[in-house]
């Protein structure tokens, strides 16, 4: 059944009145008038002669394309690829941004160190029934890299995978693994995949042969990631009898070919998918085929103070999207171009030769690391995250080309797991804030070739943000509430988020000059409650107000549709009431109109006290508690994960226990039921 409440969907598809044709006949008497008139004759012939044209004229303005069949190359069986290939370790991944493949990469390309051959594998593109196979293979072994996101669910590419293993039974005996978990400590349900993944495959018979590492995103996952590591291959080598080889060369898994006479006509720009893509658009439009949103709004939205939050319109029409209010918009921004420009000079190279970085493992599955043949600036803008902090196999790789031995052992220690060497790149790296350029800058004798450099660099990640408006009042565009982000880091370089600020300089346009947004919709769990006529309470304090805007749109709608709308309460938090008061005329006209029952605003700086949502939570105790205890309030939380949305889950906790006369274990029972029920839902953000 679809997610989206029935009453939405009834309304949105106005249904025709019955017998309307009948209706719109003027009454003639039969007896009087001839059967058909020359008129009809004349109508009847017209309409039927345009039928016959529209039918031939269609068929030939939109031929059919003939698909060639091509025939299935890729292999679903990673045990005969395995075979095939003499490979013994196989590392599957669970991934939604990047790092959990960036890290199956790399335990697989560490296993020639040891004498062994691994394949990253994505559990999407294989057959995971074969897991049970992988002991018909001498001293194998499968290691689960496994990130957790939502309620502690597993990503896209890992659901059917999860699936499969809620539904089977003892299968895995003989099987080989372990488990490296990503996750965030501010989310409730922490690294709640890679433990299930963790446990379930020993219940089915598998036998664990390292324990299960855990990463905190919060904290410093690449330490977590690369700790772990540490002691996972010496007790490998340990568990199959092998000796690490000493190599410790780099081992490239790409070579590069330039494209000295090529037609331009076949080289990427900044697609995703298809070549020409952006070009010519062809709905349906996803993470691989995003469409080209034109910007119709960009304002500022803060009235006052030193930081910019922005609402931007994007314009869906004629893309066939659909959304519902609580969907995120992901949008594809590309890195500042000065940037991009600096790291050529620096680098000593023409930013516009053609290139592909072609997989020198003809088996694999992925031929290039981000779409070739491109140019070097079409990469560096486009696919590769240029901004980040790089994590520490970067410097691994990049220290062969340090002329300063120096600095080659600085940035090779970074990457072991010494304390000194966690404490140099904790340091240098991560509280410095220093990106790929900032490490060039300040290591001069560091000059590596470009290609190895695009290799190495991890892919530049599509930006979430909640969208702020209801489908039901804008059904062509899709509104964004974002916060630029700028700082200045520790060295005094002043480092801008790249998606906030690319988003800022949208100019909106009008017809003479669009900017365009690639952009697709993604669908999230964050739902109004199937009966309008429940109360809904809606925590929101900073851009946490996105999706909130939507809600309130759809609500006055069923209102104005003559729906029973129920109680709407939103808590919204900000710093000055001059300042980032957000969307303040919206919200205090639907309060004007009913639309909003209860609109609770707390300042936080506009007094000597800071006053958050929460505390005006605890103010409106009783209220809440008769909405939840007693009229089946459904509960939304958006914004900071970090702190906010556990401090209000701490607030419900007390409020909880007060009111209904119960302990703090009954209390968080409570909420966790609520949550099964969906009645507490969050959509948060660290
Ligand atoms: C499901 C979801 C929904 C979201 N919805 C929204 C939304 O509605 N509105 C919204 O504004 N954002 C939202 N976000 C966040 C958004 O996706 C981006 O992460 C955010 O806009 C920053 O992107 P950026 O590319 O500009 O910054 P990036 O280039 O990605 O830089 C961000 C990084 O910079 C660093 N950083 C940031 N501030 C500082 C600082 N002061 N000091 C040091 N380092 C710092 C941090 O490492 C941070 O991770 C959402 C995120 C998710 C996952
Ligand atoms: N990853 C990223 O790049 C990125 C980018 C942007 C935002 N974010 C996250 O998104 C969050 C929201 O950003 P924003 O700029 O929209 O919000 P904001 O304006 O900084 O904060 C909104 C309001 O929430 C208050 N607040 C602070 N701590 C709170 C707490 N523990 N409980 C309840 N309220 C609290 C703030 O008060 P005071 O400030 O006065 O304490 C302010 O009044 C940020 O905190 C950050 O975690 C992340
Ligand atoms: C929207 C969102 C939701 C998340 N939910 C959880 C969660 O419930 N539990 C958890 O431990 N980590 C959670 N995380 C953290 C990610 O799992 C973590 O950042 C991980 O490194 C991402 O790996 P990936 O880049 O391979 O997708 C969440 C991150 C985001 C952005």
């Amino acid at each position: 059944m679809s997610d989206i409440p029935q009453s939405v969907v009834y309304y949105s598809r106005p249904m025709k009145p019955r017998g309307q044709t009948k209706q719109k006949q003027t009454p003639t008497s039969e007896e009087d008038d001839p059967l058909f008139s020359n008129l009809d004759l004349f109508l009847f012939t017209l309409i039927i002669g345009l039928i016959v044209y529209w039918f031939m004229s269609r068929k030939k303005a939109e031929p059919i394309p003939e698909f060639k069949k091509m025939p299935m190359t890729r292999e679903t069986s990673f045990i005969e690829k395995m075979k095939k290939t003499g490979r013994n370790i196989v590392v599957f991944y669970g991934s939604q941004t990047g790092t959990a493949e960036e890290f199956a990469n790399r335990l697989s390309k560490d296993a020639q160190r040891y004498g062994m051959k691994g394949m990253a594998a994505d559990p999407e593109e294989y057959d995971m029934c074969e897991l049970s196979r992988l002991s018909e293979i001498d001293n194998s072994l499968a290691i689960f890299c496994m990130a957790t996101y939502g309620e502690g669910d597993p990503t896209d590419n890992a659901q059917d995978f999860y699936d499969w293993l809620q539904e089977h039974d003892g299968e895995l005996d003989g099987v080989n693994y372990t488990v490296f978990a990503l996750g965030n400590k501010t989310y409730e349900h922490y690294n709640a995949m890679g433990v299930y993944v963790d446990k379930r495959l020993e219940e089915l018979g598998a036998k664990r042969v390292f324990d299960l590492g855990m990463g905190d995103d919060d904290g410093n996952l690449e330490e977590d990631f690369v700790t772990w590591r540490e002691q996972f291959w010496p007790a490998m080598c340990e568990h199959f009898g092998v000796e690490a080889s000493g190599e410790d060369s780099s081992i490239r898994q790409y070579e590069l070919k330039e494209h000295n006479d090529i037609n331009m006509n076949k080289v990427y720009t900044g697609e995703l998918g298809r070549l020409k893509s952006f070009d010519i658009q062809k709905p349906p439009f996803d993470s691989k085929n995003p469409f080209l949103a034109p910007v119709t709004v960009n304002r500022k939205l803060n009235k006052a103070g030193d930081r910019y939050l922005m609402h931007l319109e994007l314009d869906i029409t004629g893309s066939k999207m659909r959304y519902d209010s609580g969907d995120h918009v992901a949008v594809y921004p590309t890195n500042d171009t000065t940037i991009v420009t600096k790291l050529g000079q620096v680098l000593g190279v023409d930013l516009d030769t053609v290139i592909s970085l072609n997989n020198l493992d003809e088996e694999s599955n992925k031929k290039h690391p981000f779409p070739c043949p491109t140019t070097y600036r079409t990469a560096l803008t486009h696919y590769l995250d240029i901004m980040h902090p790089p994590r520490t196999n970067v410097l691994y790789e990049l220290a062969q080309y340090a002329t300063d031995i120096k600095d080659q052992e600085n940035m090779r220690k970074m990457a072991s797991s010494s304390p000194e060497g966690k404490a140099l790149y904790q340091s240098f790296v991560l509280e410095d804030h220093r990106n790929i350029l900032a490490i060039l800058e300040d290591i001069p004798s560091l000059r590596p070739p470009i290609d190895h450099l695009c290799e190495l660099l991890p892919r530049l990640q599509a930006r979430y943000y909640s969208i702020a408006s209801s489908s039901k009042v804008h059904p062509n565009s899709i509104h964004v509430c974002a916060v630029l982000v700028e700082y200045t880091t520790r060295t005094g370089r002043l480092t801008k988020g790249v998606a906030t600020n690319w988003l800022k300089n949208k100019v909106a346009g009008d017809n003479g000059h669009k900017s365009i947004v690639p952009m697709y919709i993604r669908k999230s769990q964050f739902r109004l409650p199937f009966k309008a006529s429940n109360p809904v309470i809606m925590i929101g304090p900073g851009t946490g107000i996105a999706p909130f805007i939507g809600f309130v749109q759809e609500r006055g709608w069923l209102k104005e549709q003559g729906k029973e709308v129920g109680e709407t309460v939103l808590y919204f938090g900000c710093r000055h009431k001059n300042e980032d008061y957000l969307y303040q005329e919206e919200l205090e006209e639907a309060e004007k109109k009913g639309v909003i029952t209860q609109l609770n605003v707390a300042f936080s700086r506009d007094q000597e006290q800071k006053v958050y949502v929460q505390h005006l939570l605890r103010a409106n105790k009783e209220d809440l508690w008769r909405q939840i205890h007693k009229d089946n309030a459904h509960i939304y939380i958006c914004g900071d994960a970090r702190n906010m949305a556990r401090d209000v889950q701490t607030a419900f906790y007390e409020i909880i226990e007060e009111l209904g006369g119960v302990t703090r274990a009954q209390a968080t029972d409570y909420i966790k039921k609520l949550m099964t029920k969906g009645r507490y839902s969050q959509d948060v953000w660290s």
